[in-house]
């Protein structure tokens, strides 16, 4: 009996590793959490936004739910939406947030979303992928906006034809950019 305990708790942990290592192969993002440095100066910045209530906050690639959950602590009237792929992370967070109102988790691709609904959009990802992103803002995202700007913070890494608005001085750190609609 205690054979077949360790073996299928061993099988677990293989697939469990598997399923984050295909994840991360396909996307090349790992899901590390951000730095309480990193999260603290995001929560600023998003702050120093004085958004309205009503206002939408998507996290792309929200991982474990770290960096969400900071924000919802901070920021208690805005609503939150969590966009994650990778399995694991995605149940963790999904369960993380169950049964509050204010935090909605996704299991998509953020490259597969036109952000209509953001007002603010966030992430802490790779430089590989920013570049998607930075792409996808442009060509997908803007002319769907109706007149409203895009603001997007960026956690560590940076777009490479945009300036920021706002960065810190430390490295890797935060940056705040603003899109204005086509
Ligand atoms: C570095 S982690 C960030 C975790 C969290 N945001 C934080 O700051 O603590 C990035 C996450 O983005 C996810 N990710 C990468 N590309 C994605 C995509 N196209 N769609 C959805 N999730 C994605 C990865 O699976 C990973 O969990």
């Amino acid at each position: 009996m205690l054979e077949i305990t360790v073996n299928f708790m061993l099988t677990l942990v293989v697939l469990a590793a598997l399923s984050l290592l295909y994840y991360q192969v396909r996307t090349g993002v790992p899901p590390m959490p951000s730095t309480f440095r990193e999260r603290k100066t995001a929560s600023q910045f998003l702050g120093e936004l004085s958004l309205p209530s009503s206002a939408v906050v998507y996290e792309l690639g929200c991982g474990w739910g770290s960096l969400l959950s900071h924000l919802r602590m901070r920021h208690p009237e805005l609503r939150y939406v969590g966009f994650e792929i990778s399995l694991l992370p995605f149940f963790f967070s999904k369960i993380r947030f169950w049964g509050d109102k204010k935090v909605e988790i996704k299991r998509a691709d953020f490259l597969n979303s036109n952000f209509t609904e953001a007002d603010v959009v966030i992430c802490y990802l790779m430089r590989a992928t920013m570049k998607k992103l930075e792409h996808h803002i442009q060509s997908h995202c803007l002319s769907v906006r109706k007149g409203q700007p895009l603001i997007l913070i960026t956690l560590a890494f940076w777009l490479e034809n945009k300036k920021p608005l706002r960065i810190t001085s430390y490295e890797p750190g935060v940056a705040v950019y603003e899109f204005s609609p086509l």
